[in-house]
């Protein structure tokens, strides 16, 4: 199964490429994130239309990425440029770009001033989210200004002899009231897409590339995750009886989760096999307090007790070649492995598991978003308890106790974690989030339990809208759910006398606290 048609999104370093990326997916083409030296090898016959996505810096600065203007002008197909993509596209065809009088991040009013098919069901004045330092003075010649706000007079820019179109503002955020029409219009108007992309697409593409592997063994580290378990069963397609399911019990992993493998895979008739690490992992981590020593730690000790199980494996059955992963696209750019402008910002456990493997990784999501996946588990069948499971990161607690590890602090996170999870659930509140959960935040403070005097630990509660993980808001819970999950780790939990939640959006904080 061929890709028959898609869009390039250029990226030049915004905060929101990604999101350009899902929401053409969303609209049923497919769309691919690629770096602005690569578009010639790029393009081929399948892509309709290309998108210049926003980014950080001016197009003035000298390490700004750009893409040449022979290659704007030569590409035969539509382009759209947004924010920094618009003004790049000014600059690039001699219009003149500069700083505009007072940056502009949030909400702003645009106005459109001639009618277009790129903006199709969008009324006159409609609200959209900007966030850019520099604005288009003068478009290039050839260009028609569409629409304005109160600071930018040239919000929209369109170019219908050269099919390039641009726009200050991000249509790619939901802000953008009529930003995902806009898109639609450029998608399917403009490139003249016919549609039709669906996850599964992709999937029967790789099984297809992959047919090969299938006379192999392969080995799927799971986790109880959605990601791990769709992997675990798109794997199931290429290596049959061949495919054997690793649950290493490390202590570290989500309450309810290997009981969750061994029930599931052993239904399905799956070879899954648990091994009993916990006293292991739990001494060897246990005093570890830097945040990447603890990732560097677990991730090292994962992956050559995986590597034992597999050579133990491999004696058993023979054969053993691959190490399936349910690495997702955004890991693989936020741990900096793919990604030039964003700085690393911690070593993502899964890409770590590439080096340290002794079998050779296969990465069935590894061009898909989360809620792909979760699209993807939704169509498998797979009840509603998996394909909505929160995201658990590789190392498990041991990212949600602040400080020290020991057993202790262990036990006293898992408690807390499982009394907030029961209570999303009942309250019907897990369904709604990203993201819930409990971490030991590593301080004592004094309190006191019956008469006496305690000096015990706080806990954090940490509740999360997301659309990707890669940005997130914390959720204005109803009260009353606050009060039954602080009363409860209060009251059931021992070496806790404080429970505060957690504010903070990311940025500048991140989900998990390390
Ligand atoms: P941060 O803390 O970076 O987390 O804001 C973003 C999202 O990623 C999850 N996370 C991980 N997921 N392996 C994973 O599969 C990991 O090593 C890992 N670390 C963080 C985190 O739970 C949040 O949803």
């Amino acid at each position: 199964m061929e890709i028959g048609e898609k869009i390039l999104v250029v990226e030049f370093g915004s905060q929101y490429s990604h999101l350009i990326v899902k929401r053409v997916r969303k609209l049923g083409v497919y769309a691919e994130l690629i770096y602005p030296d690569k578009v010639g090898e790029y393009l081929d016959d399948s892509v309709k239309g290309v998108i210049l996505s926003g980014g950080p810096m001016s197009v003035y600065d000298d390490s700004s990425p750009k893409i040449s203007r022979d290659i704007l002008e030569g590409l035969d197909i539509p382009v759209l440029g947004i924010c920094y993509g618009h003004q790049l596209v000014s600059y690039l065809l001699g219009g003149v770009v500069e700083r505009a009088s007072k940056a502009e991040y949030g909400p702003s009013t645009l106005s459109i001033d001639h009618y277009h098919e790129l903006l199709d069901g969008i009324p006159p004045v409609s609200r959209v989210w900007m966030s850019h330092g520099d604005i288009v003075k003068t478009p290039p010649r050839g260009f028609k200004v569409l629409g304005h706000t109160a600071s930018d007079r040239n919000t929209i820019l369109a170019d219908d002899s050269r099919r390039i179109y641009t726009t200050q503002f991000h249509p790619e955020v939901a802000h953008t009231e009529y930003g995902v029409q806009l898109l639609r219009n450029f998608v399917y108007r403009i490139c003249g897409c016919g549609g039709g992309y669906r996850p599964k697409t992709l999937v029967e593409k790789f099984l297809k590339e992959y047919e090969w592997v299938s006379n192999h063994g392969a080995v799927v580290a799971v986790s109880g995750g959605v990601d791990s378990t769709v992997t675990a069963l798109i794997l199931r397609e290429l290596f049959g009886d061949n495919l054997h399911l690793v649950f290493l019990n490390t202590g570290f992993n989500r309450v309810g989760d290997r009981e969750f493998v061994e029930d599931f895979f052993g239904a399905l008739d799956m070879n899954i096999h648990v091994v009993d690490v916990e006293d292991k992992f739990v001494s060897e981590l246990s005093g570890v307090s830097d945040p990447e020593e603890k990732r560097w730690r677990f991730s090292t000790l994962y992956f050559e007790t995986l590597n034992t199980v597999v050579r133990r494996l491999d004696a058993l059955y023979g054969g053993l070649k691959f190490l399936g992963q349910g690495t997702l696209y955004p890991d693989v750019v936020e741990s900096g492995v793919a990604s030039r402008y964003t700085d690393r910002i911690k070593s993502h456990h899964n890409v770590v598991g590439r080096r340290l493997s002794l079998l050779e990784p296969i990465e069935p999501l590894k061009d898909f978003y989360k809620d792909e996946v979760r699209e993807l588990a939704r169509e498998m069948g797979l009840p509603r308890e998996v394909y909505m499971k929160h995201p658990f990161p590789g190392p498990g607690y041991l990212v949600r106790i602040v400080g020290p590890i020991d057993r202790w602090r262990l036990e006293i996170v898992k408690s807390a974690d499982k009394i907030v999870v029961e209570e999303l659930m009942e309250s019907g509140w897990y369904w709604r989030v990203w993201q819930g959960f409990a971490a030991l935040l590593g301080v004592k403070s004094v309190g006191v339990k019956g008469d006496r005097r305690s000096y015990e630990y706080m806990v954090g509660l940490r509740i999360v809208y997301s659309e990707d993980g890669m940005t997130a808001n914390h959720v204005k819970m109803p009260y009353d759910v606050l009060d039954t999950i602080a009363g409860r780790i209060l009251a059931e939990v021992g070496g806790v006398n404080r429970v505060l939640y957690d504010l903070s959006d990311k940025p500048p904080a991140t989900i998990e606290y390390e």
